[in-house]
């Protein structure tokens, strides 16, 4: 054990694009909105794996009320092309009938992916859905889908880090970064 503060894991081919201190910042700042707008009720974040599970833990802890977890498994992209359609890999595992979901995604890219798990959510017949992601890639749409909660909207570059993958590589980043081509 040491009290030095570890080093910054830096990538050379990922440029920064928000610090792990600005990420934890906007992610307060959306856990108290949820607070504010869930107050009284016990909403489940449901976390699209694997990119999300990182930007939907932090979230959940961000969030002072009752909040539960639950997960889906989609698969939309192999590296970092858009196959241009999802499949279901692991649905939830408890009913979310009658209650308020929260669908937690690290970014919006094209929107088949949330468009896709909306209609799946939709069919369990909750109360409510809304969709909260760290990065909306505003340009990038090609459905419109609803985003309620977006940490930040940016351009079309790939982004790496905190949750947010490149043929599985960089996950574990705690910033989130540019990829650039080698
Ligand atoms: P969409 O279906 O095109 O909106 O893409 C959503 C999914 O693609 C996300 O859940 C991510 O897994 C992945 N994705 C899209 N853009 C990026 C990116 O810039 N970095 C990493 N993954 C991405
Ligand atoms: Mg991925």
């Amino acid at each position: 054990m040491t009290d030095r503060e570890p080093a910054v894991q830096t990538e050379p081919l990922v440029r920064m694009l928000f610090t792990a201190e600005q990420i934890a910042a906007r992610v307060r700042e959306m856990g108290l909105e949820l607070a504010g707008d869930y107050a009284g009720e016990r909403p489940i974040y449901v976390g699209v794996l694997k990119g999300a599970c990182v930007f939907q833990c932090d979230l959940a802890r961000a969030t002072p009320l009752d909040v539960e977890l639950d997960f889906v498994s989609v698969a939309s992209y192999q590296g970092t092309l858009s196959s241009g359609s999802a499949t279901l890999i692991q649905d939830l595992r408890h009913s979310v009938s009658g209650r308020h979901v929260v669908l937690c995604e690290g970014v919006v890219d094209s929107g088949l992916t949330v468009d896709f798990i909306l209609n799946v959510l939709r069919s369990h017949k909750p109360a409510s859905v809304k969709v909260a992601t760290l990065l909306d890639k505003v340009p990038c749409r090609k459905l419109t889908v609803p985003v309620d909660y977006a940490g930040w909207k940016i351009g079309s570059e790939f982004v790496v880090g905190y949750g947010l993958d490149a043929s599985e590589r960089y996950r574990n980043l705690p910033y989130v970064g540019i990829l650039e081509e080698a």
